[in-house]
Protein backbone atom coordinates (compact mmCIF):
# COMPACT_ATOMS: atom_id res chain seq x y z
CA UNK A 1 0.00 0.00 0.00
CA UNK A 2 1.22 3.70 -0.67
CA UNK A 3 1.07 6.52 1.22
CA UNK A 4 -0.49 9.60 -1.15
CA UNK A 5 -0.03 12.96 -0.82
CA UNK A 6 -2.70 14.79 0.81
CA UNK A 7 -3.23 18.43 -0.95
CA UNK A 8 -3.90 21.22 1.23
CA UNK A 9 -5.74 24.29 0.67
CA UNK A 10 -6.02 26.66 -1.54
CA UNK A 11 -5.24 23.61 -3.81
CA UNK A 12 -7.77 24.04 -6.21
CA UNK A 13 -8.17 19.99 -6.80
CA UNK A 14 -10.26 20.53 -3.39
CA UNK A 15 -12.83 23.37 -5.26
CA UNK A 16 -13.97 20.66 -7.74
CA UNK A 17 -16.64 18.54 -8.28
CA UNK A 18 -16.04 14.95 -8.33
CA UNK A 19 -17.30 12.62 -10.91
CA UNK A 20 -19.48 9.33 -9.84
CA UNK A 21 -17.19 6.08 -9.76
CA UNK A 22 -18.76 4.17 -12.97
CA UNK A 23 -16.88 0.73 -12.54
CA UNK A 24 -15.05 -0.80 -9.81
CA UNK A 25 -12.28 -2.47 -10.47
CA UNK A 26 -8.60 -3.52 -9.38
CA UNK A 27 -7.64 0.62 -9.48
CA UNK A 28 -10.24 1.49 -7.46
CA UNK A 29 -9.68 -0.80 -4.97
CA UNK A 30 -5.99 0.09 -4.81
CA UNK A 31 -7.25 3.48 -4.73
CA UNK A 32 -9.51 3.15 -1.53
CA UNK A 33 -6.60 0.75 0.25
CA UNK A 34 -4.20 3.62 -0.15
CA UNK A 35 -6.58 6.14 0.77
CA UNK A 36 -7.61 4.21 3.73
CA UNK A 37 -3.55 3.90 4.48
CA UNK A 38 -3.18 7.20 4.47
CA UNK A 39 -5.76 8.58 6.55
CA UNK A 40 -3.72 5.93 9.33
CA UNK A 41 -0.85 7.30 8.84
CA UNK A 42 -1.97 10.87 9.06
CA UNK A 43 -3.57 10.46 11.33
CA UNK A 44 -7.37 11.42 10.71
CA UNK A 45 -11.41 9.69 10.78
CA UNK A 46 -12.20 10.28 7.30
CA UNK A 47 -10.39 11.39 3.59
CA UNK A 48 -12.10 11.71 0.71
CA UNK A 49 -10.38 11.10 -2.63
CA UNK A 50 -10.24 14.53 -3.97
CA UNK A 51 -7.74 15.26 -1.02
CA UNK A 52 -5.30 13.03 -2.69
CA UNK A 53 -5.70 14.73 -6.01
CA UNK A 54 -8.47 11.84 -7.29
CA UNK A 55 -11.61 13.45 -8.41
CA UNK A 56 -13.96 10.53 -8.04
CA UNK A 57 -16.61 10.09 -5.47
CA UNK A 58 -15.04 8.14 -2.84
CA UNK A 59 -14.25 8.25 0.49
CA UNK A 60 -13.00 6.11 3.51
CA UNK A 61 -13.78 6.88 6.98
CA UNK A 62 -12.56 5.21 10.50
CA UNK A 63 -13.80 6.87 13.76
CA UNK A 64 -13.33 4.34 15.98
CA UNK A 65 -11.71 5.28 19.22
CA UNK A 66 -7.89 4.29 19.86
CA UNK A 67 -7.48 0.75 21.45
CA UNK A 68 -10.87 0.05 19.87
CA UNK A 69 -11.81 -2.31 17.09
CA UNK A 70 -11.02 -0.66 13.90
CA UNK A 71 -14.27 0.14 11.81
CA UNK A 72 -13.24 1.28 8.27
CA UNK A 73 -16.02 2.28 6.01
CA UNK A 74 -15.04 2.67 2.22
CA UNK A 75 -17.95 4.12 0.53
CA UNK A 76 -18.02 4.51 -3.73
CA UNK A 77 -20.87 6.72 -4.92
CA UNK A 78 -22.02 7.79 -1.30
CA UNK A 79 -25.29 9.92 -1.24
CA UNK A 80 -27.13 11.12 2.05
CA UNK A 81 -30.63 10.60 1.70
CA UNK A 82 -31.86 11.36 4.79
CA UNK A 83 -30.93 14.10 7.37
CA UNK A 84 -32.17 14.83 10.51
CA UNK A 85 -33.41 18.50 11.02
CA UNK A 86 -32.02 18.53 14.60
CA UNK A 87 -28.49 19.64 14.28
CA UNK A 88 -25.22 19.91 16.48
CA UNK A 89 -21.75 22.07 16.46
CA UNK A 90 -18.75 20.46 16.51
CA UNK A 91 -15.32 21.52 16.29
CA UNK A 92 -14.16 20.14 12.81
CA UNK A 93 -10.84 19.73 11.77
CA UNK A 94 -9.56 18.89 8.47
CA UNK A 95 -6.11 17.15 6.91
CA UNK A 96 -6.23 19.30 4.03
CA UNK A 97 -6.63 22.20 6.48
CA UNK A 98 -3.82 20.69 8.91
CA UNK A 99 -4.04 22.60 13.01
CA UNK A 100 -7.03 24.30 12.07
CA UNK A 101 -10.43 24.02 13.86
CA UNK A 102 -13.60 25.48 13.90
CA UNK A 103 -17.08 25.01 15.21
CA UNK A 104 -19.42 23.65 12.24
CA UNK A 105 -23.34 23.10 12.43
CA UNK A 106 -24.71 20.17 10.86
CA UNK A 107 -27.32 17.27 11.17
CA UNK A 108 -27.32 15.56 13.67
CA UNK A 109 -28.50 11.91 12.17
CA UNK A 110 -27.84 11.23 8.70
CA UNK A 111 -28.88 7.98 6.66
CA UNK A 112 -25.79 7.22 3.89
CA UNK A 113 -26.48 5.28 0.90
CA UNK A 114 -23.26 4.00 -0.80
CA UNK A 115 -22.01 0.75 -3.35
CA UNK A 116 -18.83 -1.14 -1.25
CA UNK A 117 -15.88 -2.12 -3.11
CA UNK A 118 -17.24 -5.67 -3.47
CA UNK A 119 -20.29 -3.12 -5.76
CA UNK A 120 -23.03 -3.52 -2.83
CA UNK A 121 -25.30 -1.49 -2.08
CA UNK A 122 -25.33 -0.17 1.37
CA UNK A 123 -27.02 2.06 3.85
CA UNK A 124 -25.97 3.10 7.24
CA UNK A 125 -28.11 5.18 9.73
CA UNK A 126 -25.21 7.18 11.54
CA UNK A 127 -25.33 9.79 14.03
CA UNK A 128 -22.79 11.06 16.46
CA UNK A 129 -19.03 11.47 14.83
CA UNK A 130 -20.13 9.33 12.44
CA UNK A 131 -23.00 11.34 10.77
CA UNK A 132 -20.23 14.56 11.00
CA UNK A 133 -17.82 12.59 9.57
CA UNK A 134 -20.07 11.55 6.46
CA UNK A 135 -21.26 14.79 6.25
CA UNK A 136 -17.97 16.57 6.01
CA UNK A 137 -16.57 13.83 3.66
CA UNK A 138 -19.36 13.63 1.36
CA UNK A 139 -18.70 17.59 1.25
CA UNK A 140 -15.54 17.41 -0.32
CA UNK A 141 -16.82 15.48 -2.87
CA UNK A 142 -18.86 18.70 -4.48
CA UNK A 143 -16.01 21.08 -3.67
CA UNK A 144 -16.49 22.49 -0.57
CA UNK A 145 -14.35 22.24 2.86
CA UNK A 146 -15.19 22.67 6.31
CA UNK A 147 -14.16 26.17 5.96
CA UNK A 148 -16.47 27.50 3.35
CA UNK A 149 -18.96 27.95 6.09
CA UNK A 150 -17.04 30.34 8.08
CA UNK A 151 -16.87 33.78 6.79
CA UNK A 152 -14.62 35.26 4.34
CA UNK A 153 -12.50 36.95 6.87
CA UNK A 154 -12.33 34.00 8.93
CA UNK A 155 -11.44 31.73 5.93
CA UNK A 156 -8.73 33.73 4.40
CA UNK A 157 -7.37 33.76 8.05
CA UNK A 158 -7.07 30.07 8.42
CA UNK A 159 -5.83 29.93 4.55
CA UNK A 160 -2.92 32.26 5.21
CA UNK A 161 -2.17 30.43 8.36
CA UNK A 162 -1.86 26.77 6.68
CA UNK A 163 0.39 28.50 3.57
CA UNK A 164 2.63 30.13 6.64
CA UNK A 165 3.68 26.77 7.59
CA UNK A 166 3.67 24.51 4.76
CA UNK A 167 6.41 27.40 4.02
CA UNK A 168 8.07 26.22 7.31
NI1 LIG B 1 -11.79 17.18 5.30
Amino acid sequence: MTILNILTVPNLDLKKKCSKVEKIDDEVKKQLDDMLETMYDAPGIGLAAPQVGLLKRMVVIDVSKDGEEKRPYKMINPVIIEKSTETDFYDEGCLSVPDQYASIERAKEVTVQYTDENGKQQTEHAKGLFAICIQHELDHLDGKVFIDYLSQVKRDMIIRRVKKMQRK
